[in-house]
């Protein structure tokens, strides 16, 4: 069977049954179609064996002043349910929503009597925000109460790259600074990995701030301080000589240029540039996500 095959009858499977989604059991292939590869939007499958068993799909909640907020919809197999894939393309689809800059969830139609999906939303941080009353007519338990369930974002780690399966990664704490100067342009240097905010690994006994503040004297030569947090994020880095993979943990600050330290000469060379120059130079995702947060 072709993914497109498996995902119908996924789809297919799933509002048969009447009980957790609003599209009648009869719903047409070309409706199911337009609802999960639409424009506006991402989707996933997971596959099991080379057969696509689960599948999911990212939008705007609303439009323009409220598409900040994502909505997604998910479906897996009835005969593969249970095992765990619900719940990794739940987690998958948060660190996508956060990857791609949403800062919240909304799921506006949740049935009540969809136990399953209402525990799998719950342990994963959402939050019942209103029950709609007698909302949805069950195919076997005639009307029931539907919910708006909702989570922020700002704790979820976005995760950027992957490493190839035949590698194991080599954990890499990092801290970075985003530094602002008065015309609210950022720092940013010229290294061997390509253009990079400034920062680095965090040496032993070292706290993320005190390594990007290490950081930013030794690569800038600038004094800073640190204004506040700016995010966390992981990203994948392969080096190219070694053919090692980094899994770079990485904490964000913003800081302020406080001076130049004097007589120091900065060991990489470094520019400022405007937010929209630096989003373009930028080489690593995750730094210009950190820019966007
Ligand atoms: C809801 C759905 C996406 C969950 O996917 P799944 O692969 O079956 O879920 P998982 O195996 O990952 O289980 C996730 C959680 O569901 C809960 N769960 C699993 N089986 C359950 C059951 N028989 N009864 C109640 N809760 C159950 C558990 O909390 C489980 O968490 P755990 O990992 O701590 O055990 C899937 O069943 C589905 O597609 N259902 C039909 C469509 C649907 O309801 N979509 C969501 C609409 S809001």
């Amino acid at each position: 069977m072709s993914d497109r095959e498996d995902v119908w009858s996924i789809f297919h499977a799933v509002v048969s049954t009447g009980d957790t989604y609003a599209f009648a059991p009869d719903t047409s292939v070309a409706v199911a179609a337009d609802y999960f590869v639409g424009s506006e939007m991402v989707a996933f499958v997971a596959e099991v064996d080379g057969r696509v068993v689960g599948m999911y799909k990212l939008i705007p909640n609303r439009r323009d002043l409220g598409a900040h907020v994502a909505n997604a919809s998910f479906m897996v197999h009835p005969e593969a349910a249970g095992r765990g894939i619900g719940r990794a393309l739940g987690d998958h689809c948060l660190r996508q929503a956060r990857v791609r800059g949403f800062a919240a969830m909304q799921f506006n139609f949740v049935v009540s009597t969809n136990t399953r999906g209402v525990a799998l939303w719950q342990s994963l941080g959402f939050v019942v925000m209103a029950t709609l009353p007698n909302a949805f007519r069950h195919q076997r338990h005639g009307l029931v109460d539907a919910y708006v369930m909702f989570r922020s974002l700002d704790d979820i780690v976005p995760v950027f790259g992957a490493a190839r399966p035949d590698i194991s990664p080599i954990a890499r704490p990092s801290a970075y600074a985003l530094i602002y100067d008065e015309q609210r342009r950022v720092a940013v240097v010229r290294a061997g990995g390509g253009i990079l905010l400034p920062g680095g690994g965090i040496d032993d006994g070292e706290t993320p701030e005190e390594a990007a503040v290490r950081e930013s004297a030794e690569e800038c030569a600038l004094e800073i301080r640190v204004v506040g947090p700016r995010g966390r994020a992981v990203q994948f880095v392969h080096a190219r000589e070694t053919k090692d993979c980094f899994e770079k943990h990485s904490t964000f600050f913003e800081a302020t240029p406080v001076s130049t330290r004097q007589g120091v000469i900065p060991d990489h060379s470094w520019q400022w540039l405007s937010p929209a120059a630096a989003q373009w130079a930028l080489t690593y995702p995750s730094h210009r996500w950190a820019l966007n947060t």
